[in-house]
């Protein structure tokens, strides 16, 4: 349920979202969801690993990004690409967070793992 001035933001693929005030970064909202984005510059705009993906038509959820998200960005920002710790939520927004990179090493070397053993099933 949608407190009277918050907003909702849902994170997919976890399908976990929260409900915050407006104005928020997304990376705050992310953790308020319990949605791991990972950092190294700790909301700087220094590292980039906080991107995450937005809907073309749900851009205006978001308030427009400011010179230094423009700067970092370029002509990704064209593709719906923020960074969580610099984008602040207007209104309700679903946001795709992308797999983290380490963890997208471990999940294809199981599959690769899986597949090996059903080879030799066969
Ligand atoms: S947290 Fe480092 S760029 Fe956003």
């Amino acid at each position: 349920m949608k407190s009277q001035n918050g907003v909702t933001v849902m994170f997919q693929p976890e399908g976990r979202k929260a409900v915050v005030n407006r104005g928020i970064s997304l990376l705050e909202a992310a953790r308020k969801a319990g949605v791991t984005i990972t950092t190294r510059c700790g909301g700087k705009a220094g590292c980039l690993m906080c991107k995450v993906k937005i809907a073309n038509e749900e851009a205006t959820a978001l308030r427009p990004p400011g010179d230094i998200e423009r700067r970092k960005l370029g002509t990704t920002l064209e593709e719906g690409v923020r960074l969580a710790c610099q984008a602040a939520v207007w209104s309700d927004v679903t946001v795709q967070v992308p797999e983290d990179p380490l963890k997208a090493a471990v999940r294809r070397k199981l599959e690769a793992a899986r597949r090996g053993e059903e080879d030799e099933l066969w």
